[in-house]
């Protein structure tokens, strides 16, 4: 930080004086060379101040007599302040509310079949036992008040060991957001400005899209095979741009479901290296494998420390809890915190609430039957999906994470079909919510994870009823 000059120093001290009232319309102020032994300063510092304060009318001379306090200004005529310009000219009214437009559906029609959220199942939420968890927890409330800025010790600690990574080796590695979102949100602002270029999957979770186009990030999009991010693009793309930070969900990617192989993990190790890239690796799906265990994460094969890890229990627990995690070098942790002090601490319940059910091993089992039901869930899902392809539907079967991402015939608009279906009672998410405005958007995405088989049956079916009589509702 630079040295302000010391007559910023005086010329504060009197505007504030001035403005609180302390030195009252019409006094006097001291003569220079009095002031400037007052307070200890050159009688040129104190020159400067006054003229200053001079030419913006706090103060006046009169020769002869000395320098006076001025009244103010009068106030502008305008009594309310413009918030029209504001509105008009703000950046944020410059890409679609999504997520607040997602919630809203969930919130008003609560009936409605829900594959449109991306959230765990509500059964699996009540078999969990965390309930008992948040009780005991509350009971406990008045020795919490806030945690520390990081998060919880008890929980930081609990994450090292869930994680299980050489890089992460101690708690002062980790620190605690509220939700994945908020680590985002702090790791763009830490790594990158307005204008800087980005690399990301195309399409890629949307909740990313719209906050990295709402801080002025231009995004650079790379496309996705099944076998996940394209790295052969990738590396066209490094070395004609140069980007600030690299964001990935390689693992049951939102909402292909795609997950990156091993042989292209190490690839883009290796050109996060050569380029110096920091990576965002978002591991949100890692432990919703329908079949077989994913590749390691990228942080647990990284030698360089150029990746940041992220994670959420949203997908774990649920994600009205907001808890998520940031694990990486203590120097990004610190200067991390430092961003998270603006909005002081995640909250403390529900942090000891979630440590306390770590603690206690419940977690581990929870998923295990978590994804049991899932399996099961994704293959009800996939029964109903499977006769759609004499329409022209065509999908991956996901082999972990919450969803199907369809991709449909060229007569079917994607947005009419969502219309239409909102309106028999069935909910889900459109492509176009994941890829920038120019790319395709002929996909759907069908979450399997929250609702219940009956609930998936039962909204299945109306989606099939829809198609059936699509001519009708002229799609
Ligand atoms: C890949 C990915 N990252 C982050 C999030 C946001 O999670 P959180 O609720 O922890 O903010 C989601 C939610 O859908 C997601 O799919």
């Amino acid at each position: 930080m630079g040295r302000k000059p010391i007559y910023n120093k005086v010329y504060n001290q009197l505007r504030y004086q001035i403005l609180s009232g302390e030195l009252p319309i019409g006094s006097l102020l001291p003569p220079e060379r009095k002031l400037a032994e007052q307070m200890g300063v050159s009688r040129n510092t104190i020159v400067r101040a006054y003229s200053e304060l001079e030419a913006e009318g706090f103060i006046s001379s009169r020769r002869g007599s000395g320098r006076f306090v001025e009244p103010l200004p009068p106030v502008s005529t305008f009594s309310r302040f413009n918030w029209n310009d504001t509105y008009h000219s703000s950046m944020l009214n410059a890409y679609p509310s999504h997520m607040a437009d997602l919630l809203s559906v969930g919130i008003s029609q609560p009936q409605m079949v829900n594959f449109a959220h991306g959230h765990g199942g509500k059964h699996t939420l009540a078999e969990s036992g965390f309930a008992e968890y948040v009780r005991s927890t509350a009971a406990q409330l008045n020795s919490y008040y806030l945690t520390a800025v990081e998060g919880d010790p008890a929980l930081r600690e609990q994450l090292v060991s869930w994680m299980g990574m050489e890089q992460i080796s101690s708690p002062e590695q980790v620190l605690i957001t509220s939700g994945s979102q908020e680590a985002l949100y702090m790791l763009t602002t830490l790594l990158a400005r307005p204008g800087d270029a980005i690399i990301t999957e195309m399409p890629t979770y949307f909740g990313s899209l719209q906050l990295f186009q709402s801080l002025g990030m231009k995004i650079l999009p790379v496309p996705v095979d099944q076998q996940g991010m394209r790295i052969d693009v990738l590396e066209g793309l490094l070395a004609r741009y140069r980007a600030r930070f690299l964001y990935t969900v390689p693992t049951f990617h939102n909402p292909t479901g795609y997950t990156l192989s091993l042989e292209r993990r190490r690839r883009l190790l290796a050109l996060s290296e050569k380029y110096q890239l920091p990576i965002i690796e978002d591991d949100a799906y890692r432990h919703l494998h329908l079949e077989h265990e994913p590749p390691p994460s990228l942080k647990s094969l990284d030698l360089s420390g150029n990746v940041i890890y992220v994670n959420t229990f949203s997908k774990l627990l649920f994600p009205g809890l907001r808890i998520g995690w940031i694990a990486g070098s203590r120097q990004v942790i610190q200067l991390l915190s430092k961003i998270k002090e603006l909005s002081i601490s995640t909250n403390s319940l529900g942090q000891r609430a979630v440590a306390a059910f770590m603690s206690d091993q419940a977690l581990a089992p929870h998923l295990r039957h978590t994804r049991r039901l899932y399996r099961e869930q994704a293959e009800t899902m996939g029964h109903y999906l499977e006769k759609l392809k004499r329409l022209g539907f065509s999908y991956e079967k996901p082999a972990g994470g919450f969803y199907y991402w369809i991709a449909l015939p060229e007569e079917i608009d994607a947005r009419q079909l969502m219309l239409v279906c909102r309106r028999h009672g069935v909910s889900f998410t459109c492509g176009d919510m994941f890829l920038l405005r120019e790319a395709e958007q002929r996909f759907i995405r069908l979450c399997y994870t929250h609702e219940p088989q009956e609930q998936i049956e039962r909204g299945m079916s109306i989606l099939a009823d829809v198609l059936q009589a699509r001519k009708e509702f002229s799609l």
